[in-house]
């Protein structure tokens, strides 16, 4: 039987580790859905094609060739920008909705992680989780992870970015980020991965137990 997890949050907020944790513990499938749109800034920034015209966005989503996901460059910094840009875009949105959604109800179970998994693609999935920090903490993170990865990069530029980011993702007409009202809230801003990863198991146990009647 299925069993979707939806872990919708800000950017830097904990939510990929959490969601691949979470995933390998269960033993459910896991989908970063911010790839898809990362994925589609790059291949439309590489046709030098206009990021702000929605309809051809739209027309790069329905024909993206998933190889291009296994990409680890995707995870970069600009790669994060084009996605934020692209993703405001309703065709955009639609052209990936189905796919996220046959996903989600694998029957072995599924983690998917996002903006809008827990309000659009899964609102009735049966656990929620929308993973937050203060943009501080999530900019400290983000800065020390890059560091850590040897890129000369300052905290006030990448605290920028997380806000820009934050406004750009919260703004839109189409799918804003914001948590589903039966989600669960899980702010990291004090926990360490561990601590972050434990309370995301309780929810769900809690879940589970829910939709076993016990
Ligand atoms: O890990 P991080 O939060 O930096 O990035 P991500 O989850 O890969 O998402 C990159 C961008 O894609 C976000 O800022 C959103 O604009 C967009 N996105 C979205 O709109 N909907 C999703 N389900 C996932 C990502």
């Amino acid at each position: 039987m299925g069993f979707t997890v939806a872990i919708d949050g800000p950017a830097a907020a904990g939510k990929g580790t959490i969601a691949k944790r979470l995933a390998a513990h269960y033993g459910f499938a896991y989908l970063d859905t911010g790839l898809l749109y990362r994925a589609i800034g790059r291949v439309a920034s590489q046709r030098g094609l206009d990021l702000d015209d929605g309809a051809t966005m739209g027309t790069v989503a329905l024909a993206l060739d998933p190889a291009i996901l296994d990409d680890g460059s995707l995870r970069g910094r600009e790669a994060g920008e084009l996605a934020s840009r692209v993703a405001v875009h309703a065709p955009v949105r639609a052209a990936l909705t189905e796919f996220q959604r046959g996903f989600a109800r694998r029957p072995g179970g599924a983690v998917l992680d996002g903006r809008d998994i827990g309000t659009v693609i899964c609102p009735e999935a049966e656990a929620k989780i929308f993973v937050t920090a203060s943009p501080e903490v999530r900019a400290r993170r983000r800065t020390d992870e890059l560091h850590a990865k040897g890129r000369a990069v300052d905290y006030e530029t990448i605290l920028d970015e997380v806000l820009a980011r934050d406004r750009r993702d919260t703004g839109r007409a189409t799918a804003p980020l914001r948590a589903a009202p039966d989600a669960a809230l899980l702010d990291t801003s004090e926990l360490d991965i561990e601590e972050a990863f434990q309370a995301a198991c309780r929810i769900v146990d809690a879940s589970l137990h829910r939709r076993n009647g016990a």
